[in-house]
């Protein structure tokens, strides 16, 4: 009754959505003045850099040139040669350069050089004609003066009709002393280019490690600058033994696909190439899991923002209900994975925005919350407090369509991108705002927890962290949880009233989840420093470090008072500290050995684990678009290894591609000397990541034993200890952990499909509201 009721009640939620959809799609922050749409090309202007036209007096041109008139041009003009040896030159100080011009059938080859040192070759040609191109880039420069020269060089493809190269615009990023010193230690001359334009797609490689001073290889962490994401790195999953997708909101990133800027990539993790994805809808900002059959799915996300990014030559679509489909992709050869989408057929009934997606026990997705629409804090008219699933299920009569969880009424307004675990008992812990509740999917009901102590909010945007602690076999699968950092500001207060410099909350707030333990309630302790928007990140090992975040203010840009450039928050906290969640209270906290970073990790970074045990941190990105005011866009990946990187440690051989539950496998494992006595064998899923929210991360202990090199062990006793779906094995020998080896977990089968609550879906839910708006508005497609 109820249920059927709130199904009333959400039908005219989303009849109220689409009469709302007349006005603009973003109701967050546009640039002043940026208010007609405009070509969606790789051509930006990022805050804090410059553009030089290229009838500029500084760009100086030899030999035959001649300047061309379009108004599909930068500044309408172009400069243009077909002649072999013409050149262009230009100096500039900065710590980035970007060149831009045409690509078409008509395009050949120039080699392009910076400070006298040939660094690309780049063809221009292209089947399309396509202006505004971004030909060459480079943001990994020591800070200083430099001179760009780029070479005609007469050559071509067969199939080119000609040798033309073009001069459109070039963008500096003047950078500072202090950038530089964080960046580059460099052989910038030999790093490669992978814009779009040329085929090579090998990363740059600007490269600072800060190696500690005295080498204990037993206690020494090492954090290493290498490798760029190309998009911003504001969702990340590992896919693969050597990929990670990454996904990000449409802007203007460097990497481009299809001449205009990708906005999802997959990220070598031992080469650090880059490939550019094809994404069609906004996934600003999504969630996501991987379901029991291995596929990941990409939930939620935003239309595309307006005013600034109007992408009138790839069609944009609105992603506020899009389940985006990114099918298993194992080989390191990657050129054939892409993500799919076609909200005709496959879609969530109602739209979200900073939702939570969660894999639950039965291998399929169950999606949390979220907002009706992008926006900021979240309140009474944009909250979604409900939760569906993917594939659709019917919960006492739901039939797909959203069940409703008064949980998220009463946890407003800082109840976005709630925090949640799927527990061994098949329940749901959520948290979000001050509280927490055991949710039970299958009858709809909650138990709600004692409040987190102390007032501290924990969700979007006073953004803390959480984590399900190890589950192991000695503990009896006894869950218990960790939630970190966050703030006690007041939820209710309008932005004005919030400042960059209000501090975050330090409290990590822990509780069993038995019935003795839900009495005892949240054990409090302090971090050592306060921290909004930390990562927490389970290692191999069972320990937890704590990365990332900013020791005042909140989430998001835009909003408060003291911003800094455009962020709500400040004071990057540089040092991570490591939790070892088995040491008795008041000694678990530590950052000996710890390195310090200069890159600030704020709104929108990242860190997970990787296969290799190393820790992969990336991203950073509080602004509407890709900007160079501090506290910029970042696209730098840091690497930070553990001291177990650098010893001895366990290899694995012959490991079985799958594990059932309960089932006894056995394969080989080298254990260093000295290390027998403790070995150990791990289940761990890296989790979903994005703000801040480690959706499905996970560490299951196994059942094994160990004899010789042989290595058996059991099954998780089922899909409540761990979710079915891929895994990764760890064999840890004295708390030295081997590499980690993908494994699926259960019968690797596709989650339950209710086909008449995907055809109840489809029926009564319409998609893409707001894309009817978008087409009453024309582009001016003025291209030659
Ligand atoms: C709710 O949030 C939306 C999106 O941020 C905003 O436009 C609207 O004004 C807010 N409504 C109230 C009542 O605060
Ligand atoms: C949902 O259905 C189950 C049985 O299928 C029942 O036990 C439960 O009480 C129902 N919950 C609600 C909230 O109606
Ligand atoms: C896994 O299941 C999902 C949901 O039904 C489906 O879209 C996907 O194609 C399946 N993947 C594989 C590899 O079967
Ligand atoms: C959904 O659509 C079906 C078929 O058109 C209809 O019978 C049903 O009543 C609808 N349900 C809801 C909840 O609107």
């Amino acid at each position: 009754m109820v249920i059927r009721s709130f199904l009333a009640l959400l039908t005219l939620v989303v009849l109220i959505s689409v009469v709302l959809a007349s006005e603009s799609a973003w109701n967050g922050h546009t640039t002043p003045g940026s208010t007609k749409p405009a070509r969606f090309a790789p051509y930006y202007v990022a805050p804090g850099t410059r553009s030089y036209d290229s009838n500029s007096p500084l760009v100086h041109y030899s030999s035959h040139w001649k300047e061309i008139f379009s108004s599909a041009y930068i500044h309408k003009s172009v400069r243009s040669t077909s002649h072999k040896g013409a050149y262009v030159t230009f100096r500039f100080t900065g710590t980035g350069v970007e060149w831009f011009g045409n690509t078409g059938n008509r395009y050949g080859v120039a080699k392009v050089y910076l400070d006298g040192k040939l660094v690309d070759r780049v063809d221009a040609w292209s089947s399309t004609t396509r202006q505004q191109q971004r030909l060459y880039w480079n943001f990994g420069l020591p800070y200083g003066k430099h001179t760009l020269k780029i070479v005609n060089t007469g050559e071509k493809e067969d199939s080119s009709r000609g040798t033309k190269i073009d001069m459109d615009a070039i963008v500096v990023t003047p950078g500072s002393k202090d950038i530089s010193q964080a960046a580059i230690q460099t052989d910038y001359a030999t790093s490669a280019d992978f814009s779009a334009v040329s085929s090579s797609s090998s990363p740059k490689d600007g490269f600072a490690s800060s190696d500690l001073a005295a080498f204990n290889p037993s206690e020494t962490w090492t954090l290493t600058q290498k490798g760029n994401t190309g998009v911003h790195a504001m969702q990340l999953a590992v896919i693969s033994e050597s990929h990670a997708i990454i996904v990000d909101k449409v802007e203007h990133n460097p990497l481009t696909v299809d001449g205009h800027p990708a906005w999802a990539a997959l990220y070598n993790l031992d080469t650090h190439a880059v490939k550019p994805l094809r994404m069609q809808s906004n996934s600003f900002c999504a969630g996501g899991t991987f379901l029991s059959n291995g596929t990941l799915i990409n939930v939620g996300g935003n239309p595309v923002v307006e005013d600034h990014t109007a992408a009138a030559d790839f069609g944009d679509m609105d992603g506020l209900q899009a389940v985006r489909i990114f099918e298993p992709c194992d080989s390191e050869n990657v050129d054939d994975c892409e993500m799919f989408e076609d909200h005709n057929r496959v879609r969530m009934a109602s739209p979200r925005w900073y939702n939570t997606v969660l894999r639950i026990s039965d291998g399929s997705a169950m999606i949390i919350g979220g907002s009706l629409k992008g926006g900021w804090i979240n309140n009474a008219t944009t909250n979604n407090p409900t939760v569906e699933y993917y594939p659709p299920k019917d919960i006492n009569g739901s039939n797909g369509m959203p069940v409703k969880l008064q949980f998220l009424v009463d946890t407003l307004n800082s109840n976005l991108f709630p925090i949640a675990f799927s527990l061994p008992d098949g329940k749901v812990f959520i948290a979000a705002n001050r509280d927490a509740m055991i949710y039970d999917w299958q009858t709809n009901t909650e138990r709600r927890l004692p409040q987190i102590p102390n007032g501290v909010r924990v969700t979007y945007p006073m953004t803390g962290t959480g984590l399900l602690l190890p589950l192991t076999p000695e503990n009896n699968y006894t869950p218990e949880v960790l939630l970190c950092g966050g703030s006690t500001v007041d939820d209710t207060k309008p932005g004005y009233e919030i400042s960059s410099q209000d501090p975050a909350s330090a409290q990590c707030s822990r509780m069993v989840l038995t019935d003795d333990g839900i009495a005892a309630g949240w054990q409090v302790e302090q971090m050592p420093q306060a921290r909004t928007m930390p990562d927490a990140v389970i290692l191999p090992t069972g320990k937890i470090l704590i990365v990332n975040g900013a020791g005042t203010g909140i989430s998001g840009y835009g909003n408060v008072v003291n911003q800094v450039g455009a962020s709500n928050a400040d004071n990057p906290v540089f040092t991570p500290v490591l939790y070892d969640p088995t040491a008795s209270a008041g000694s678990r906290f530590s950052s000996a050995g710890l390195p310090t970073s200069n890159i600030p990790r704020l709104y929108h970074s990242i860190a997970t684990v990787v296969p290799s045990g190393s820790v992969m941190i990336a991203g950073s990105n509080p602004n509407l678009d890709r900007s160079e005011v501090k506290y910029g866009t970042e696209y730098r990946v840091e690497w930070l290894d553990p001291p177990y990187m650098t010893v001895d440690r366990p290899t694995l051989s012959d490991v079985p591609k799958k594990i059932d539950f309960k089932q006894t496998v056995q394969f080989n494992a080298k254990v260093p000397s000295g290390t027998a006595g403790d070995v150990k064998v791990v289940l761990m899923d890296f989790g979903y990541v994005t703000h801040a929210v480690h959706a499905n991360s996970r560490y299951v202990e196994l059942v094994s034993s160990v004899d010789g090199d042989v290595v058996m062990c059991n099954g998780p006793p089922d899909g409540k200890i761990y979710p079915p779906g891929p895994g990764w094995l760890f064999v840890v020998a004295n708390g030295i952990p081997s590499k980690g080896v993908k494994i699926m977990v259960g019968d690797g089968r596709s989650p339950e499909v209710n086909e008449a609550a995907i055809a109840n879906v489809l029926a009564n839910t319409s998609a893409d509201q707001y894309d009817e708006d978008k087409k009453e508005k024309k582009f001016e497609d003025d291209s030659e």
